[in-house]
């Protein structure tokens, strides 16, 4: 942490009502490359969370009621003390959660895109009028902001799922309560003190650090004043949050697991397809919602497609995020290399054949080789269950229809991609597939200006884009009678 060239951006406190609050204990972060204990941050209680969702309700009236053009210099400001201290932030968010640095950069750039893509969107919040049944009437339709915004992020990308949901909150007029994940909270904190230094009032952005994730849950889920809840995570707790929504009739969008196939068709471009699917797949060591889960390679091209797939995997270094030229960081913590381990050893149980890779580094290490296998197919568990680990798995299959109907036997509906140079079958797949974004020909589908979410049980609402903001906003409806007198 020394190396921070701004010291002050490391916090350990939470941050509400624009004031840093220190609690009774603290937990440990852990550089996960190292098992280095970083920092000890305050572990804060329920009480804390009421607090700070009653300094995001004492602040939404005034935030609200600035002009957009105001609000929108104030997320442009933030957004550009977060590329200001793209190094530090991302050296900090390396060390919590494990990234390559540059990789971190690249998500600190990637949140501040979110900021700045909404700064511009708040100024376009239009309403509309509409022809009335009778003439003393006039219909209007205006968009107000729904209120305190709660959410809950993970730790896969501790800055821009923070980014996209606060940006697009503040820019309708919300003001915003975040609980990131205990295991990278130090992000989340520095971002607090860059939206303090930025001018953003009190009260309007606040983070709640705490390892009680269901006392907290429960605030934010619970709590009256709360008017819409996000959560960026699992299927299993993103369903129970969502119960505990109902209770309040809160809005919810929900960002949860994907299981996304990759799919090879014979007709494609091979080397654009392995490009494509070594960056869908081994982004952040396959830590991402959207990482390719199964690949379907069509099987008169399975042999040349494993032979290239197994010399770019070659290529790629496993090491320290904060090393040079690093591609695969640690895995995030020990339960998450069982799993991989897990899933992996079952489908060779199960006839599924090892081409590279297949453990860790060394015992008790969270650096786990990238890895290859074929011959899984849909009933193994590697291919049901989000892998979230650097473990390529190759299925096959023999026709289009087969293709469409395996990518879509998965209750998941997040990201799908498929490679293929016949511009009918593109129009075909890309309709017939059961997910809320494809990558047609293309393995990187997230930035600013599309929107970003899932169907099925990948959940609902989307984040960026010119859809971003409906989910922070309410409609309402103004009928001007008596115009006739
Ligand atoms: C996620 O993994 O949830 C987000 C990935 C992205 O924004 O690309």
């Amino acid at each position: 942490m020394t190396k921070l060239t701004d010291q002050s951006l490391l916090k350990t406190a939470s941050y509400w009502q624009g004031e840093w609050h220190d609690a009774d204990s603290n937990f440990e972060v852990i550089n996960p490359a190292n098992g280095d204990v970083i920092a000890k941050v305050a572990d804060s209680t329920a009480t804390a969370a009421e607090k700070a969702v009653a300094a995001a309700d004492k602040a939404f009236a005034g935030w609200a009621a600035r002009p957009a053009s105001e609000r929108s210099e104030l997320l442009l400001r933030w957004q550009q003390l977060l590329l200001e201290h793209q190094d530090d932030l991302g050296l900090l968010l390396t060390l919590e959660q494990g990234k390559p640095l540059a990789e971190a950069k690249g998500e600190i750039a990637y949140g501040a895109s979110y900021m700045q893509w909404f700064a511009e969107e708040a100024k376009r919040v239009y309403g509309d009028t509409i022809p009335a049944k009778s003439g003393d009437q006039r219909i209007v339709v205006i968009k107000q902001p729904v209120g305190v915004v709660a959410a809950i992020t993970p730790w896969n990308f501790p800055n821009a799922m923070i980014a996209r949901k606060a940006a697009a909150a503040l820019a309708a007029g919300c003001t915003f309560v975040v609980k990131p994940a205990q295991l990278t909270p130090l992000s989340a904190l520095a971002m607090a003190e860059l939206a303090d230094r930025a001018g953003i009032p009190a009260g309007v952005f606040n983070v709640i650090t705490s390892t009680d994730a269901k006392a907290i849950g429960d605030v934010l889920t619970q709590d009256k004043r709360v008017a819409k809840f996000s959560f960026t995570g699992s299927t299993k707790i993103g369903k129970q949050l969502a119960k505990q929504c109902a209770g309040t009739v809160k809005r919810v969008s929900l960002e949860l697991g994907g299981n996304a196939p990759f799919i090879v068709f014979a007709d494609a471009d091979l080397d654009a397809a392995i490009d494509g699917l070594m960056a869908s797949k081994f982004r952040n060591a396959g830590q991402t919602c959207v990482c390719t889960n199964r690949i379907l390679v069509q099987q008169s091209i399975v042999e040349p497609f494993t032979e290239k797939l197994q010399q770019a995997i070659g290529k790629l270094k496993l090491g320290k995020g904060t090393d040079d030229n690093v591609d695969i960081g640690p895995l995030i913590n020990n339960d998450a290399c069982d799993k991989v381990d897990k899933l992996l050893h079952q489908a060779l149980a199960m006839g599924a054949k090892l081409h590279c890779g297949g453990k860790r580094q060394a015992t008790d290490s969270l650096f786990y080789f990238p890895t290859l296998v074929t011959g899984v197919n849909n009933d193994m568990a590697v291919a049901q269950d989000e892998i979230f680990g650097p473990v390529a798995a190759v299925q096959s299959f023999d026709d289009e229809a087969e293709a469409i109907a395996l990518a879509n036997a998965t209750d998941s509906g997040l990201a799908a991609y498929f490679y293929s140079r016949d511009i009918g079958r593109c129009w075909r797949v890309a309709e017939a597939l059961q997910y809320g974004m494809v990558g047609v020909n293309e393995g990187m589908v997230s930035n600013p200006t599309a929107p970003f979410g899932g169907v099925k049980q990948s959940g609902y609402g989307r984040e960026g884009s010119k859809y971003g903001l409906d989910d922070y906003l309410d409609v309402k409806y103004l009928c001007l009678g008596g115009l006739d007198k």
